[in-house]
């Protein structure tokens, strides 16, 4: 029919390279944004090398395509994709994934080079680039380039900026290109301020369509927020100067449904403070009302956010201003120091040289500095406001294990969130985006509620289906959330008189009269028999005790439930080293316990995971 006709060429993205003179495709699977960046990056650089190039949503192309992007003379194809959880793709590259796994195109004649985002203190390290690298060489195509990896748990930016610059010679020597490679500088986005009029649709904060927070309609998902009321927010430390957030959100009316184990998302503002100084720093009045139009018209992203809006909009709701700032955006600050001094030193931390990056390291990534602090420290930079805006990545939702049970709370989700807040050292105070403006909000009587705009992100973190399955729970600090949402359910599923499996908690703080958070419900539930608790202290005596130590100590009890009952085990928590010390106990357990060599040990391990059967939900 003319709609999938008219569907199958918006899609063709060989399509669009031809019909703009393109030969170089940019493909990103991102989740968060930095994949989309780097390949915007990558697409934007090509014009140096007379490669001009395009970046493209898999989701949105027809990817069979790629058997045929050798009809494009001199034609590249970029990969940049992320990992995330257990080796996953994100959302939007599962289907080009997944096509890749099971297919058998034959990409002869294909030119391609693939960088990879991971996390090095995950297990599964880069494994969908790494996948992708080789497969497509399997089934015929050119690697151009060597795979890139890039660690977020050290230095991405590094790790991006190092291969880009070994990635672009080896281009050229492979095409025959003589390019000096010199810089241009380019606007990405067209800029149309409105100093007179205001125009008719005016976006305030909203994700995607204009007044979804006033005019709300389900279903609520990342670009339709749910705007909800926060019905209670109390402080769950009893001593101490760190914070700890107990907060419900009331979900009535909504008809967003939760599971024990799936993440709370949420979209937080930027501090007025800090964006009313960025307004101060760049002489710009922020109520003026812009909009950015991308100067490429084959992109499907006709804007970078929502526009138009304020400047004040721009750097509340939708760019990230607390982030440490990456080297091309120091670049194209250093075009606006007047100051010799201020302008070579963005340029040196902007390059590749080794002097240069250890200065990124030290000035930026060390100290801590954010676009504001640059700013501020680097006076003579009076950057153009909305160049900054085409330049600052989105910000991002921030997610929550959620902390109840739909069984007992089918109205309200719970969260449980610690306050960031640290002190940087150029001696100042920098404050998480989210949890500094959550601390703020409490319902008062007689008042509207603070609202705030969420939804439900569905996770693989479940309880067992049956309910007599023992399960072991690992969760030190807010690592417990999830589970307190895990045995108010079993709970609830015991008092409707269902036979119930043990339910063993490692439950992991510094000090027992400072932050064991929830003490109170985990001892009721130790008392009705429910739950068994294993808790570690780990800075009420001289020697560090953790959840580790007690598991350790725990191999027996570990085998009982695992090997024994067939029981599932469960870790959850921002520690980044704990939950691979605890996959290595549990596996020693599995060998000492169950008589097993490493080997099988690591294969009995392997199914359990693939049958979820061991699950992790951690984040950093
Ligand atoms: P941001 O503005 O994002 O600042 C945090 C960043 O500041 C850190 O990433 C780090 O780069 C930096 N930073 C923090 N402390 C320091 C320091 N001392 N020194 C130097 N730099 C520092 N959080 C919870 O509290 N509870 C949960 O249940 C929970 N569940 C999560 C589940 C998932 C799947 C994920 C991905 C994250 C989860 N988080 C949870 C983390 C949460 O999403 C936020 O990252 C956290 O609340 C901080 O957000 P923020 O906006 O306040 O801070
Ligand atoms: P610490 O801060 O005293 O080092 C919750 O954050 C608890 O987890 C704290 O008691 C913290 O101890 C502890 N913790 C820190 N790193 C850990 C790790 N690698 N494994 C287990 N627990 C850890």
């Amino acid at each position: 029919t003319s709609m999938t006709l008219q569907a199958s060429t918006e899609n063709s993205f060989i399509k669009k390279l031809k019909t703009s003179g393109r030969s170089l495709v940019v493909f990103y699977g991102s989740q968060t944004g930095t994949g989309e960046e780097f390949a915007g990056r990558l697409a934007k650089e090509g014009i140096r090398y007379r490669l001009k190039g395009m970046v493209a949503d898999p989701e949105e192309c027809d990817m069979e395509e790629l058997t045929n992007l050798k009809s494009i003379p001199n034609s590249l194809a970029v990969f940049c994709l992320a990992t995330y959880g257990e080796g996953d793709p994100t959302d939007n590259a599962m289907e080009f994934y997944e096509w890749l796994q099971n297919g058998d195109a034959d990409l002869t004649g294909l030119n391609y080079a693939v960088f990879g985002l991971g996390n090095k203190t995950y297990e599964h390290y880069n494994q969908v680039a790494t996948y992708v690298d080789k497969r497509l060489e399997e089934l015929g195509a050119t690697r151009v380039f060597d795979l890139g990896l890039g660690d977020d748990d050290a230095n991405i930016e590094d790790d991006f900026i190092t291969w880009k610059d070994r990635f672009w010679p080896a281009v050229c020597d492979y095409f025959g290109i003589e390019s000096t490679g010199e810089d241009v500088s380019m606007r990405q986005y067209r800029l149309v301020e409105y100093k007179e009029e205001t125009p008719d649709r005016v976006y305030t904060g909203e994700m995607a369509r204009l007044h979804s927070l006033k005019n709300q309609r389900p279903p609520y998902d990342a670009k339709n927020p749910f705007l909800a009321k926060i019905t209670a927010n109390r402080e769950l430390h009893k001593h101490g100067d760190r914070s700890c957030m107990h907060i419900e959100f009331d979900i009535e009316g909504s008809k967003m449904r939760y599971d024990s184990g799936d993440h709370l998302a949420m979209y937080p503002v930027n501090n007025s403070e800090l964006v009313e100084k960025i307004g101060k720093l760049t002489n710009t009045d922020l109520d003026t009302i812009f909009t950015l139009i991308n100067t490429d018209e084959e992109s499907s992203k006709k804007h970078p956010f929502p526009c138009p809006c304020s400047y004040r909009t721009a750097l509340t709701h939708y760019l990230d201003i607390t982030m440490n700032p990456r080297t091309h955006v120091l670049k194209e600050l250093s075009e606006y120091c007047s100051d010799p001094a201020e302008k070579e030193k963005l340029k040196l931390m902007s390059s590749t040289s080794p002097e240069g990056k250890a200065l990124y390291q030290q000035w930026i990534i060390h100290d801590n500095r954010t676009i504001v602090h640059v700013l501020e420290d680097l006076p003579s930079c009076k950057a153009a406001l909305d160049h900054l805006c085409e330049l600052l990545p989105r910000l991002q939702p921030r997610y929550y294990s959620i902390s109840s049970s739909p069984k007992l709370y089918p109205n309200t989700v719970h969260i449980t969130a610690v306050v960031v807040e640290y002190e940087t050292p150029t001696g100042r105070c920098n404050k998480g985006v989210a949890t500094t403006w959550l601390r703020e909000k409490h319902p008062q009587p007689g008042v509207e509620p603070p609202m705030v705009p969420i939804y439900i992100r569905k996770s693989q973190f479940r309880l067992p289906t049956k309910s007599q399955t023992p399960i072991i729970m690992v969760g030190p600090g807010t690592g417990l959330a999830p589970f307190r949402g895990f045995i108010q359910e079993r709970q609830y599923v015991k008092d409707e008189g269902k036979p119930l499996g043990e339910s063993i908690l490692f439950f992991g703080c510094r000090k027992k009269a400072e932050d064991f958070i929830y003490e109170d419900e985990l001892k009721e539930y130790e008392a009705k028999d429910t739950l068994k608790m294993h808790v570690a202290f780990s800075r009420d005596q001289a020697h560090k005790i953790y959840v580790t130590h007690l598991l350790d100590q725990s191999l027996d009890e570990i085998w009982r439930v695992i090997g024994e009952n067939n029981g599932h085990f469960y870790v959850c928590g921002d520690a980044r080293t704990m939950a691979g010390d605890v996959h290595k106990i549990v596996l020693k357990s599995i060998m000492e316990k169950g008589q097993l060599n490493e080997q099988q040990a690591t294969a009995f391990l392997k199914k359990m995971e693939t049958q979820k059967r061991y699950s992790a939900d951690v984040w950093s």
